[in-house]
């Protein structure tokens, strides 16, 4: 039996070695930097017995209309094809002969008034078939407007890429939902709000950057995933970014972003009516402070005719709000999306709005509580271009967090789901963790809104109480750095982000799996180890950080990088995980705690608020407990923090034994650069491990059952 199963395996994985041979040729390490910068468009040229694949694509290009993005689409699948296939493709006057196709389907209408795609086309979604014009075989890449031609390109190349077959392709796409944005938290000086791959992209120096070469690089990244938006500035924002003199300057980077189909927003200050505008008021309810914004709307749209609106952050974390005034935030919201809609722009209105000044001596207090209080009452007062822009969880990016009850509690009301691509609190891109299966668990979350099935997918994409928008937003944080986000293995987070966001339904391996080939190549020991690396990496990073949904045990009024546990008690800021010397973790029961969890859906509200039921990854979340207390695994609490953080410890040192597998698998430059980032991710997480499980022992006088903290 043995003997079977393993002839069966060897098998298996001869087949594997015959059949998906490494596409990449060695050639294609030559330009280095370039390949990091590349990010996963790398397209690298294909081996020849491989590359026959794609004999049978037309050697010419149609494009029906002279659109600025179509124009783009062509380039691009000219490069590609150029790149990957070392044929060139011309680009074809007027129809006739074998060609790829891209058109609108009006443009293909005009041409061919019997094709239609098997189903209707929302905007962006694209339709790639084979099909006959004028007596000769083409390939057709179609959509109901410009940009779903562009994401069509994209994903034939990715597929090319990615050596799987197009000969008999005949796929529709939609995208899930019409918002897919991504945020720069970038200052105007150049910095980057927890950025960690080097300077803006879009600003130095107070002005917008004279060279936005990287800017056109980055719309194009985005436009390969099928992120149609960019909020370029801080959220924290600086109101000089309204000043008229600013608006051309923005404009350039409109410009930047036009042919690959992203739409440029803006943060915006609150008070910049008072701040920056001359006037004596920022009141939304004042008719000077509307006609105020209306003026200011109407002049970006001057400049910007693609504009894509305003995201606001107020009333929190320092920000200006309409609580100055005494006044709603739905008041706040309607007074900029009134100024936006005649040009149909949008508002994207921040639910983190806190205070950070709570009381810690208060049981009752929760900072948790705080985006359903503030926004939930107000549901239905919102204009309908207004988006409501949630944290997937209540607090702020921690490593693990349930989902925010506020995406079941709007029921009449545009939403948009904030993730954190930039890894604020996992680790800031020096150590690595690959977000794509923590934004899943949050996006398959099932709400059970009126008892019924209803994932935090289908209540943000507007599919559940019908809303017109709705979707996705990013805070990515790209930098000038090579690399962008300051490490190239995690720039799997932003692609991972786009794929998310364009298709949720997709498993974390599917998406980890195309971008290691995507960016690495194919070879089947480098596709294997870099999947594992990445998927594994988050219960790794939890396991040493963050035990039983405690939070990121980092320093909470610092770097959020290093550990502090201590950090996060005895302040107003709220990230409290309540350990003393008999237990551990925030009480958000209803019965005897802040009632946080009252905020859920009823079928959700007994699964947390129950000891026997709210899953072990959660319970400090929700429940305080002594450190005695038994989980569901068997363990003790304190015994898993001992445990888990060794794991994890033991497990980030692996990750350098098994990258050294690569060494001549994959390019030196890159070999060379993530080494060391993993031996020192090693280093790392043994600081980690020692600070909380000594700050853990120190607090219970329990000592760890292995003889590994306290008494031996
Ligand atoms: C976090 C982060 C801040 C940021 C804020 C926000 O608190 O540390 O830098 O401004 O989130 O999302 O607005």
């Amino acid at each position: 039996m043995m003997r079977f199963s393993f002839l069966k395996f060897a098998a298996g994985s001869l087949l594997l070695v015959t059949f998906v041979l490494p596409l990449v040729s060695s050639a294609a390490f030559a330009d280095e930097p370039v390949i990091e910068a590349a990010a996963w468009l790398r397209y690298a040229p294909i081996d020849k017995k491989s590359a026959k694949l794609y004999d049978h694509l037309p050697s010419q290009t149609l494009v029906l209309s002279d659109s600025l993005v179509l124009k783009t689409a062509q380039q691009e699948l000219a490069r590609g094809i150029t790149s990957m296939l070392s044929r060139t493709l011309t680009a074809a006057s007027a129809p006739g002969g074998s060609s790829i196709v891209l058109a609108t389907l009006t443009q293909l209408h005009a041409l061919s008034p019997e094709l239609s795609p098997p189903e209707d086309l929302k905007p962006d979604a694209f339709w790639i078939t084979q099909a006959k014009l004028h007596g000769s075989e083409c390939l057709l890449i179609t959509a109901s407007n410009d940009r779903g031609v562009l994401y069509g390109v994209f994903d034939l190349l990715s597929r090319i890429a990615r050596g799987q077959s197009v000969a008999h392709i005949n796929e529709v796409q939609q995208p899930y939902a019409p918002i897919r944005w991504v945020n720069q938290w970038d200052n105007l000086d150049g910095r980057i709000e927890r950025g960690y791959g080097g300077r803006s992209i879009f600003f130095d120096n107070g002005k917008v950057r004279d060279d936005l070469t990287r800017a056109g690089e980055y719309a194009r990244l985005l436009a390969s995933i099928g992120i149609n938006g960019c909020t370029v500035n801080n959220v924290n924002a600086a109101p000089t970014v309204l000043e008229d003199s600013f608006m051309a300057q923005l404009s350039r980077i409109a410009d930047a972003f036009r042919p690959w189909g992203v739409q440029l927003s803006l943060s915006v200050d609150f008070s910049s009516p008072r701040s920056m505008g001359g006037l004596d008021t920022f009141d939304p309810l004042d008719p000077r402070v509307a006609e105020w914004w209306r003026n200011k709307a109407d002049a970006i749209y001057r400049q910007i005719p693609d504009f894509g609106g305003f995201l606001v952050k107020a009333d929190s974390e320092g920000q200006s709000g309409p609580s100055a005034y005494g006044r709603s935030i739905a008041d706040a919201a309607n007074v900029l999306a009134r100024a936006l809609k005649p040009h149909a722009g949008y508002v994207f209105y921040r639910a983190f709005v806190y205070n950070h000044h709570l009381d810690w001596r208060n049981l009752k207090n929760d900072r948790a509580k705080a985006a359903y209080d503030n926004f939930h009452p107000l549901d239905g007062d919102f204009d309908d271009n207004v988006v409501i822009q949630i944290k997937n969880g209540p607090i702020d990016f921690q490593v693990r967090e349930p989902a925010s009850p506020l995406f079941a509690g709007l029921p009449h009301t545009n939403e948009a789901i904030e993730l954190q691509i930039t890894q604020e609190y996992t680790g800031q891109q020096k150590q690595l963790c690959f977000l794509v299966p923590m934004w899943k668990e949050v996006l398959d979350f099932d709400m059970r809104v009126g008892g019924r099935s209803t994932p935090v997918k289908d209540l943000v994409s507007g599919r559940i109480f019908r809303r017109p928008i709705g979707g996705f937003a990013g805070v990515a944080n790209v930098g000038l750095d090579t690399n962008w986000l300051g490490s190239p293995l995690a720039m799997a987070n932003l692609y991972g982000f786009g794929r998310l966001a364009w298709n949720p339904d997709l498993s974390s391996e599917q998406i980890a799996d195309a971008w290691t080939r995507l960016t690495f190549g194919s070879d089947p020991l480098v596709v294997k180890t870099i999947d594992n690396l990445q998927l594994h990496s988050w219960h790794v990073y939890e396991n040493y950080t963050g035990p039983l949904g405690a939070g990121t045990l980092t320093n909470i009024t610092g770097n959020h990088y290093d550990p502090a546990p201590e950090s996060s008690e005895h302040n107003g800021w709220g990230q409290w995980h309540r350990a003393d010397h008999d237990g551990i973790g925030m009480d958000r029961t209803s019965a005897t705690g802040t009632g946080f969890i009252g905020q859920y859906p009823p079928e959700v509200q007994k699964f947390y608020e129950s000891l026997v039921s709210c899953p072990d990854n959660l319970l400090l979340f929700f429940h305080h407990v002594p450190y005695m207390y038994v989980l569901h695994s068997g363990k003790t609490v304190i015994q898993h923090i001992y445990d888990s953080h060794y794991e994890g410890a033991d497990e980030a040192a692996d990750y350098v034994t098994k990258w050294k597998k690569l060494k001549g698998h994959i390019d030196d430059a890159r070999y060379d650069d993530i080494l060391p980032r993993f031996e020192y991710q090693a280093k790392e997480a043994i600081v980690w491990r020692d600070t909380i499980c000594n700050w853990i022992y120190q607090l219970s006088g329990i000592p760890d059952q292995k003889g590994r903290i306290g008494r031996k």
